[in-house]
């Protein structure tokens, strides 16, 4: 069965007492994770080590940086390669968060280079993609994010895509209150999952974790979760809550 997943998207929050506190928090919450599940901290690059520190010997709990850069190493002041994150023990690394692509102006041909990165150094990728308001407005929401995950994706083998990591995020839903439906979130998904095993077969596009991201709450995240297509969420604001996220992780098919 592919992992349900509870992760927390930080983003650019959190003094280094708080990551201590909510990271001390979650662990003494002593929240069961089934070997099935999986709950993932993308916490900012300085607190990478710390949370690999406190989390290494708690089951089912795994770290992962917001970004890194689309090389290994050199002169490109400010950014963080894979090779670094690897040798800290980075699990997982979030690419193409929609903040990446709107704010920073990453696209998909470059993050599938960052992608290739993460795979190159033995890093998860959790892929993002989702479409912005006018899109759905004009509901050509499906082939929107086709093409994310064509573009960023499709160089891949099989084995690559294998327990890959999507998490489908819609632009209009995030840190706005909006949240989609679970049904909106199970039709997108179902369609990201079925673009997949047209390309890969059905086999391989089964083991693919789709994550959905957009004001996921204790209050919304066992219905949203509890679709078939939907297996956890990408969880901002309500991740630096500590009851919030607890709640989040215990909603988790
Ligand atoms: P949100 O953010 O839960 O605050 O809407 C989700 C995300 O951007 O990953």
């Amino acid at each position: 069965m592919r992992k349900q997943i509870a992760a927390a998207n930080w983003k650019m929050n959190c003094t280094l007492q708080q990551a201590k506190e909510l990271i001390d928090g979650l662990i003494n919450e002593n929240i069961r994770i089934s070997p099935d599940q999986e709950v993932i901290l993308a916490v900012p690059f300085p607190y990478l080590m710390l949370a690999k520190e406190k989390l290494k010997n708690i089951n089912g709990f795994k770290v992962a940086a917001q970004n890194c850069y689309s090389q290994t190493s050199g002169a490109f002041t400010g950014e963080v390669s894979a090779v670094m994150l690897q040798s800290i023990g980075v699990d997982y690394v979030i690419i193409g968060h929609s903040e990446r692509r709107e704010i920073f102006g990453e696209q998909n041909k470059m993050l599938s280079e960052k992608v290739n990165i993460c795979f190159g150094h033995g890093i998860k990728p959790i892929y993002c993609c989702g479409e912005p308001l006018q899109i759905r407005e004009n509901e050509t929401q499906n082939e929107f994010v086709s093409a994310q995950i064509k573009e960023g994706l499709f160089h891949l083998n099989s084995s690559q895509l294998e327990n890959f990591v999507i998490a489908y995020e819609p632009i209009w839903a995030i840190g706005t209150g909006k949240t989609a439906t679970a049904d909106q979130a199970q039709e997108m998904q179902a369609h990201i999952r079925n673009v997949l095993a047209e390309k890969y077969g059905n086999e391989v596009a089964e083991t693919i974790s789709i994550l959905y991201g957009g004001s996921v709450k204790a209050g919304n995240a066992k219905g949203i979760f509890g679709k078939p297509d939907v297996d956890g969420g990408l969880v901002g604001g309500a991740s630096l809550n500590l009851a919030e996220f607890s709640a989040i992780i215990k909603s988790l098919k």
